[in-house]
């Protein structure tokens, strides 16, 4: 099955953005690192980064179709600073449901600046996984596989 790990704006600046907040991994790094540990669980990793809210929202839409045409489990996805202001990815994302879309962000947002405090994303999400550097992105992985296995443990 197909999973999709969605980047947005600044994110391709991994590496040398802020090493002390978000690592010193690059966007490829991180790639790759999805890559395989999706094969690791029997999940076809494909991965896509925009700075471009309207690309992000196409995104959605087409990970939502595939979604209901049977042949992609879900979309990993750290909306970047999107994550605070954008009403419209919320409603792409309630707009293609039941596609399970998992947030994540690197850092730990809870602990940083109050305008990093309130998600849009984070009511329409499956759940969300913060503060975990890019290991968040494999266990948001490992979330996605569960759910396809019935693994899920009911929150
Ligand atoms: C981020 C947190 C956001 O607040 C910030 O704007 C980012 C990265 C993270 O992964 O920690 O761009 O999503």
């Amino acid at each position: 099955m197909r999973v999709l790990v969605l980047n947005g704006p600044n994110l391709n600046l991994l590496g040398t953005r802020e090493p002390g907040v978000y690592g010193t991994l690059t966007l490829a790094d991180l790639e790759q690192r999805c890559v395989q540990e999706g094969q690791a669980l029997g999940l076809q990793v494909e991965c896509y980064q925009s700075n471009h809210e309207g690309a992000l929202i196409d995104q959605i839409h087409t990970w939502g179709r595939l979604h209901r045409e049977g042949t992609a489990l879900g979309v990993v996805f750290n909306p970047g600073a999107y994550t605070h202001t954008s009403i419209a990815l919320h409603d792409a994302i309630k707009g293609v449901e039941p596609l399970p879309v998992i947030e994540v962000h690197l850092s730990n947002v809870h602990a940083r600046e109050a305008f990093r405090h309130h998600s849009w994303i984070a009511p329409v999400a499956a759940g969300s996984i913060v503060g975990f550097g890019v290991d968040g992105y494999g266990l948001a992985l490992q979330a996605l596989a569960r759910r396809a296995a019935g693994l899920r443990t009911k929150p």
